[in-house]
């Protein structure tokens, strides 16, 4: 294993300031064992996709985007489920991400994770995402997922994860993702 930490790039598919996907990266980031250092990387400032945009070449956030992903020794998406799909700000940076000439994705390994309000806890969005994944070839965790169900009853009002069972189940699936990105990078 490698003794400096991999370098995780972390995506959270809600721009919204009080977002319970925030909090559930943030709560991520305080649980993620040494081997791992996660860092956020910002999509609200990418452009909606355009062909003709592209033409002209790619915009500078789209660029430092394909550069984070490409300098990560390992990916972690946490999003909210929108009409149980992928939330178009996610799709969108996934898609400005995928365009030629050189795939960033191609081989890393990606963790999900996510919290909605109800009592799916994102499994549809995830399900679509890991379908995405695929194609652009990021090897996903076969087994193991973080579905934060009803969010409003597990983190207190200033946003930190209060659920207890479900600080556990985090750091238990964080400690299989940092064995796993270490074994995808070995
Ligand atoms: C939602 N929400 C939602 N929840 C869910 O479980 N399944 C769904 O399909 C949807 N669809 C949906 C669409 C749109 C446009 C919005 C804005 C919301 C509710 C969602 O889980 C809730 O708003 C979360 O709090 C959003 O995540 P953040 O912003 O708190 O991270």
């Amino acid at each position: 294993m490698s003794e400096t930490p991999l370098r995780i790039l972390a995506v959270c598919g809600s721009l919204r300031r009080a977002s319970y996907n925030r909090a559930l990266l943030r709560t991520a980031i305080e649980l993620v064992p040494s081997t791992l250092t996660v860092t956020q990387h910002e999509i609200g400032d990418i452009p909606l996709y355009n062909g003709d945009v592209e033409a002209q070449g790619f915009p500078p956030p789209v660029v430092a985007f394909r550069e984070a992903i490409r300098g990560a020794d390992g990916l972690l998406f946490v999003t909210p489920e929108y009409n149980h799909g992928i939330p178009g700000v996610l799709k969108n940076a996934l898609d400005w991400a995928s365009r030629p000439p050189d795939l960033p994705f191609r081989g890393k390994p990606g963790g999900l994770m996510g919290a909605s309000d109800g009592p799916i806890g994102t499994a549809r969005c995830q399900a679509a995402l890991r379908q995405t994944m695929q194609t652009l070839g990021i090897r996903t965790l076969v087994h193991g997922e973080i579905l934060v169900t009803f969010a409003p009853q597990k983190f207190s009002p200033d946003l930190r994860l209060t659920d207890e069972v479900t600080r556990k189940h985090l750091a238990r699936y964080l400690e299989s993702y940092a064995k796993w990105v270490a074994r995808m990078r070995d």
